[in-house]
């Protein structure tokens, strides 16, 4: 066998484990995309998945560059989608069940070539996948795209029924939006970047992982999109509303109005009871939760009176989720709030959580475990100062579920 068929049977070898271990079209997709991206040297990739409207959504992107927006919406029967470059839109049809190469200047990104494939069975379109890389890179043979036509037909065959898009995932416009956010640090004469052009959006009401090695700026971003850090350069937009530039006395508004803030450390004040940690937020804000509300929320109703030492550390914990939850924040941040936790402890710090959520809080969850994703309703995982990688989970687990 040549080398040329010894490597593309390779590749189906991989396709074909990763479809055989995976439940779910998404999951199934996750798992080829990452075998196609490797062995044919794709940087970015999308998967949109078609909605009950015959609308498109993206559920899956790779890459430093969202070019998910890039490619939407179409037409009330066929699946007609519209990929952008620099020349403007190009209709592809996805109901012609073949693929489409689009090549050009795309903004933003260094793209220089798209390829286009529906993920289809014989009756139904699932979606669109959509591999592409830089300008001047080599682009996929006529071979490699037959591969990665026969990889999508085959997850869509064998994976693509009865998979409808998971309820949190309604098309609705980012809460919070980071859009090509720079953060550089200077120590004497040595300069340091730590975020470069990342993007990060949080969309209402979800829960979302932000996965990544340490030092790689999850801490960084997590403190620009609270207003505790000024970018060096990008944008945050609140509910439509730039922060880039608001003086302090606005961000501590903004701050107090929206966000709630919980960390590894706890950060309760050890003289003060359960109660009066609490209270010390409820004077700050206009309209605060009852803090007897707050600890019911928690699950800690009876400990009103317990000074930190005198509860576990989930305990401590949980009181600190409380302590965000009195603001009524929009949206809560918590840094590895697990971290110094056991298993159980961790569990039910995570269940706290998921009782917030269905307050109708947004949650965003910084974390090094990978098991806690499976909770998520999103996850963006981050390297080197970017996000390189989304996805919406599509089926959820509890955290009581959860397992490491
Ligand atoms: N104020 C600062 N001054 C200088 N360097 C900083 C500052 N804050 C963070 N850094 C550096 O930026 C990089 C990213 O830090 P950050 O805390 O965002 O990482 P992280 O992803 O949260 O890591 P971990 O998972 O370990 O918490 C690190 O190398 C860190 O040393
Ligand atoms: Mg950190």
């Amino acid at each position: 066998m040549d080398t040329q068929m010894m490597s593309i049977c390779q590749t189906l070898n991989a396709i074909n484990s990763s479809i055989s271990s995976s439940k779910t079209l998404g999951q199934g997709l996750q798992a080829c995309v990452e075998v196609l991206m490797k062995d044919y040297r794709l940087p970015f990739a999308t998967y949109w998945q078609a909605t009950q409207e015959n609308d498109l959504q993206p559920l899956l992107w790779y890459g430093p560059h969202d070019i998910s927006q890039r490619f939407h919406s179409f037409d009330d029967n066929s699946l007609v989608a519209k990929a952008y470059n620099s020349q403007g839109p190009e209709v592809w049809d996805a109901s012609k069940q073949n693929h489409a190469s689009i090549e050009g200047d795309f903004p933003d990104a260094s793209i220089g070539f798209a390829l286009c494939v529906p993920v289809s069975s014989y009756f139904t379109n699932y979606g669109v996948l959509q591999l592409a890389c830089d300008r001047d890179a080599v682009h996929p043979t006529d071979e490699q795209v037959d591969v990665i036509d026969m990889a999508t037909t085959l997850c869509a065959i064998t994976l693509g029924k009865n998979e409808p898009l998971p309820h949190s995932w309604e098309r609705s416009e980012p809460l919070l939006q980071a859009s090509h956010i720079c953060r550089t640090f200077t120590n004497g004469a040595v300069e340091m970047r730590v975020l470069e052009d990342t993007n990060f959006n949080v969309y209402p009401n979800e829960l979302v992982v932000l996965l990544g090695e340490s030092g790689c700026g999850k801490t960084t971003l997590l403190n620009i999109i609270a207003g505790l850090d000024e970018p060096s350069a990008g944008t945050v937009t609140f509910a439509g509303h730039d922060n880039t530039h608001a003086s302090e006395k606005e961000l501590i508004a903004f701050r107090r109005k929206n966000i709630g803030m919980v960390f590894q450390s706890y950060n309760l004040i050890p003289v003060l009871n359960a109660r009066q940690n609490l209270n010390l937020i409820d004077e700050l804000v206009e309209d605060p939760l009852d803090w007897k509300d707050a600890l019911n929320i928690v699950g800690l109703g009876d400990k009103a009176s317990n000074l930190p030492r005198q509860l576990s550390g989930g305990q401590q914990q949980r009181i600190s989720i409380a302590r965000a939850l009195v603001k009524k924040p929009h949206i809560i941040l918590a840094d590895e709030p697990t971290a110094a936790l056991d298993y159980d402890t961790s569990i039910d710090i995570l269940q706290a959580m998921e009782d917030v959520q269905r307050t109708g809080c947004t949650i965003v969850i910084v974390t090094h475990n990978e098991e806690i994703c499976r909770m998520a309703n999103r996850v963006v995982r981050m390297r080197s100062g970017k996000a390189y990688q989304q996805y919406i989970n599509l089926g959820p687990v509890a955290a009581k579920d959860l397992v490491w």
